[in-house]
């Protein structure tokens, strides 16, 4: 699928295999999703646009090259701040803007609690980020609601996703780029990624 980057260095995967297995406690998979989530901020992040500044150096001038737009990163509450703990140590000039997004047990449909969004978001390179893609309702719904404030550019940064949801995604966002460090087989009646890792906020927090 056009501009789907399946993140496959073997660190990434190694921590996703930690995630994976369901005898990991939850400090781990904390740990875990943390630094995931600096492989996936890596590897999203490489294609922004930059722009060449000369600095001074204790011996002179240096040309370098820094990134030309500000970035926002928007977690999806609650297992999206997960992906993100550690990010400032890569990205310690990024925004963070909150969205509260509960996927409703019965309905799979995304219900709304947070919106704490910077003003002028035309100015951002933005990055949602959420460790799962399921149905996609709830990357859907920021989507949307990021593109209705005025974001131009917007990248989605998952641990793993399940076909369905990425394909819807894809129809919905035909032009964004999609991260994630796995593709996996289906969803099962409860919407639920199979194999999966079972629910990535009750087991990044702990409840
Ligand atoms: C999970 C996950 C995503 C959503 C994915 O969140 O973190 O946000 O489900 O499902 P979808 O693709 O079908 O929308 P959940 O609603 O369980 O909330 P939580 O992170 O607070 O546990
Ligand atoms: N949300 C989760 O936390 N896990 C899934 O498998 C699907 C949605």
């Amino acid at each position: 699928m056009k501009n789907v980057h399946l993140i496959k260095h073997p660190l990434a995967q190694a921590r996703l295999a930690t995630l994976r297995d369901k005898t990991t406690p939850h400090p781990e998979f904390r740990r875990a999703l943390g630094q995931l989530g600096l492989h996936l901020l890596h590897e999203a992040t490489a294609g922004l646009p930059t722009k060449q500044k000369r600095v001074r150096t204790p011996l002179g001038a240096a040309p370098t090259i820094v990134p030309t737009r500000e970035i926002l990163l928007v977690p999806i509450l609650r297992a999206g701040q997960g992906l993100i703990t550690l990010a400032d140590q890569i990205l310690p000039e990024a925004r963070i803007g909150y969205l509260g997004i509960a996927r409703n047990e019965t309905t799979l449909q995304p219900e709304w609690y947070l919106e704490k969004l910077p003003p002028r978001l035309g100015r951002f390179e933005v990055f949602v980020v959420d460790p799962m893609l399921a149905t996609a309702g709830s990357a859907i719904a920021a989507g949307k609601l990021l593109q209705k404030r005025g974001v131009k550019n917007l990248r989605f940064i998952h641990a793993l996703a399940a076909p369905e949801g990425l394909r819807s995604l894809r129809r919905n966002f035909p032009e964004a780029p999609i991260y994630t460090a796995a593709l996996d087989s289906h969803l099962n009646e409860n919407g639920y990624i199979v194999p999966g890792l079972g629910d990535a906020g009750d087991r990044c927090f702990g409840c």
